[in-house]
């Protein structure tokens, strides 16, 4: 199946210039959802990974199967206000904006080996900022796992000491 034809770009959303990568109906698809989970799990099959961090919201959809065929354990990077333990808190720059995100203290233990995931590398921002958490926290980030790389965005040289790899880049 050809995966990059079940995400729709959707123009002018949320503001106006954003070409909007809409994941909706590939979620939708059983057999497109599938696929793109067990090909993004068999590019970190043969990694060592303790965990498996998502990052709020569409993170949570891709990262929460990911974690479940890797048969690991999930943590999620959630916007301000959400998480209700003690929280790590950090703020950095969006493709349009600016934004804030929070991991519980005590989700990362030291030594922890971490994969983070999302749907979406675009400026590479989001997961920079989660890189900095986990390290905060004594986790180490053996890679990062993307559905969809914006690679005109250039996320990629952003997050060049890590292992980047994405299932479908345009
Ligand atoms: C999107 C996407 C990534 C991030 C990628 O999230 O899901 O998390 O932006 O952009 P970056 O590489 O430039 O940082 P968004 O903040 O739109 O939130 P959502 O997942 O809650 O829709």
């Amino acid at each position: 199946m050809n995966l990059s034809d079940k995400i729709r770009n959707i123009p002018d959303f949320p503001k106006e210039g954003i070409l909007f990568k809409d994941i909706t109906p590939l979620l939708r698809d059983r057999e497109a959802l599938k696929e793109a989970i067990v090909k993004m799990a068999d590019m970190f099959r043969d990694y060592d990974i303790d965990y498996v961090v998502g990052i709020e919201a569409r993170g949570f959809l891709v990262g929460t199967p990911l974690a479940i065929e890797l048969d690991r354990g999930f943590i999620p990077i959630r916007k301000p206000g959400k998480l209700p333990y003690d929280v790590l808190k950090k703020s950095y720059e969006l493709e349009y904006g600016k934004n804030e995100i929070e991991i519980h203290r005590d989700a990362v233990s030291e030594g922890d080996k971490i994969l983070i995931v999302d749907d979406l590398l675009a400026t590479g921002g989001t997961t920079l900022a989660a890189t900095e958490m986990i390290e905060e926290l004594g986790g180490e980030v053996v890679g990062c796992a993307f559905l969809l790389e914006l690679e005109a965005l250039t996320g990629r040289e952003v997050l060049k000491d890590y292992e980047v790899k994405s299932l479908l880049i345009e």
